[in-house]
């Protein structure tokens, strides 16, 4: 049979547990134990979905993948990495850093709310399609507040000024003269795009919605948390 094996120290780290230093020191120390007795060695090698591993006697759950929902502010760009600007990888912690974390898609710099990071490439693949059939709801301020015709020509699919043609899409004016749009495909700048197309510029945009998963509102700007495992089956809902 085959046995998937791994480190102890990787295990921990994938986990997010602490870095690999402070793990190694962890381990040193007694505070880790593998099915009942401590662990001599940081090369100790298990299979990490059987063992049983504490940390200081609370059981550590292993996960291969890692998803987070992120309140985006304004002014970080969603990348991993930018020699000069700051990213939403630099808002979480260090161990969620070692993680190989990325955004599922991409939010404008000046565009807050609702973005995902994970580690799961599929998982991100999937969200992103088009295909898939997973609507995002953004809500925009726009220099004029928009009206049935906008509405109407959403829900045929815009032709863009460069030809760019949309899949058709939500169009909802609110109370407070704001709107929210409801887009299956994320293509660059799309929303701003759609409504600039109406002569409806986009004065300020958030992410609200990703298939059944809300932003959780209690997140303050630059917030993030773990997702729950409905809250991760809700991201996969169709339209
Ligand atoms: N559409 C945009 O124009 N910008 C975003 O950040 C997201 C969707």
């Amino acid at each position: 049979d085959f046995m998937p094996v791994m480190r102890l120290d990787k295990l921990l780290s994938e986990c997010g547990v602490a870095s690999r230093k402070e793990i190694r020191q962890l381990i040193k120390s007694g505070r880790v134990s593998v099915d009942g007795v401590p662990a001599a060695s940081s090369e100790l090698k298990l299979d990490p979905n059987k063992a049983l591993v504490c940390l200081d006697g609370a059981k550590i759950e292993y996960a291969k993948y890692h998803y987070y929902m992120l309140n985006k502010p304004a002014g970080v760009l969603s990348a991993t990495d930018d020699g000069r600007q700051n990213t939403v990888l630099d808002l979480v912690t260090p161990e969620m850093r070692k993680m190989g974390l990325f955004p599922v898609g991409r939010l404008d710099k000046d565009t807050t709310g609702l973005l995902l990071l994970t580690d799961d490439g599929d998982f991100a693949h999937r969200v992103i399609s088009p295909r898939s059939e997973i609507v995002k709801v953004y809500q925009a301020r726009t220099e004029a507040p928009v009206d049935e015709a906008d509405a109407a020509a959403f829900a045929d699919g815009l032709i863009l000024g460069d030809g760019t043609k949309c899949l058709p899409a939500g169009l909802k004016p609110l109370p407070d003269g704001s709107c929210l749009v409801e887009v299956m495909e994320g293509k660059y700048h799309q929303v701003k795009r759609m409504l600039a197309s109406r002569g409806k510029p986009v004065t300020e945009l958030k992410r609200l919605s990703i298939g059944g998963l809300k932003l959780d509102e209690s997140l303050l700007p630059g917030g993030f948390r773990a997702l729950e495992q409905n809250e991760l089956c809700s991201v996969m809902k169709k339209k």
